[in-house]
């Protein structure tokens, strides 16, 4: 049985060292981008309406773990993906898109119990009644479980091959209308 658990931004930076095993065991970083991660999670945790879930089974030792916020002007991937929106797309579907948004920043499940289900649960509860009219997020460009999961719950397209700056691989960034169905 697992159990999914709140936080706010406090709690959260406390437990950085628990997000941090977590995501380098899901993820596995090149070592030397461990450090500039952990700086912009720890700068996520000061976003405006930022909320993070750990999921763990009985003996309380955190097995993954999803956090998002309030999408506004002046943070980083919010101003990129607006402006690259806009140049696609026109501003009324920018404003649509990203004008009131749940930022889905990171979900990551430790490899020995993804595919039961935790992710899927995550993604939903951090969704459970929020205001925003939106949730958007980025992810790797690839058939990947994270791009199954989403395209599941609802969640379409709105650019492909996207490359952030400073970056050069291709990312999706996907939306979907709140609440999830
Ligand atoms: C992506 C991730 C968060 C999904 O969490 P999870 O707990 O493994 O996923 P769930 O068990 O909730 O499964 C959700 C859906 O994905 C599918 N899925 C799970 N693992 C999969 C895999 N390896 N390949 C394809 N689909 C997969 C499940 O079948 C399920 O779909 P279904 O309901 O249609 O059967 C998790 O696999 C993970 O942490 N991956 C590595 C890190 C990562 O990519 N994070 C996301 C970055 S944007």
């Amino acid at each position: 049985m697992i159990e999914i658990r709140g936080t706010g931004p406090a709690e959260f930076t406390e437990r950085l060292d628990t997000v941090m095993g977590i995501y380098t065991a899901a993820m596995n970083p090149p070592a030397d981008q461990i450090a500039g991660r952990r700086a912009i999670m720890r700068g996520h945790g000061a976003n405006p309406a930022f909320r993070c879930l750990f999921a763990a089974p009985p003996d309380g030792r955190a097995v993954a773990f999803a956090y998002g916020f309030h999408g506004q002007a002046g943070q980083w991937w919010h101003d990129v993906v607006y402006r690259a929106l806009r140049e696609r797309s026109g501003v009324a579907v920018a404003d649509a898109w990203l004008g009131d948004s749940l930022e889905l920043a990171e979900i990551h499940v430790h490899p020995d119990y993804q595919g039961k289900g935790i992710g899927r649960a995550l993604v939903h509860a951090l969704c459970e009644g929020r205001p925003e009219r939106s949730a958007v997020l980025s992810t790797h460009d690839q058939p990947t479980a994270a791009r199954h999961l989403y395209r599941a719950l609802g969640f379409t397209d709105l650019l492909t091959r996207f490359v952030f700056p400073g970056g050069h691989e291709h990312y999706a960034i996907a939306g979907t209308p709140l609440p999830l169905p």
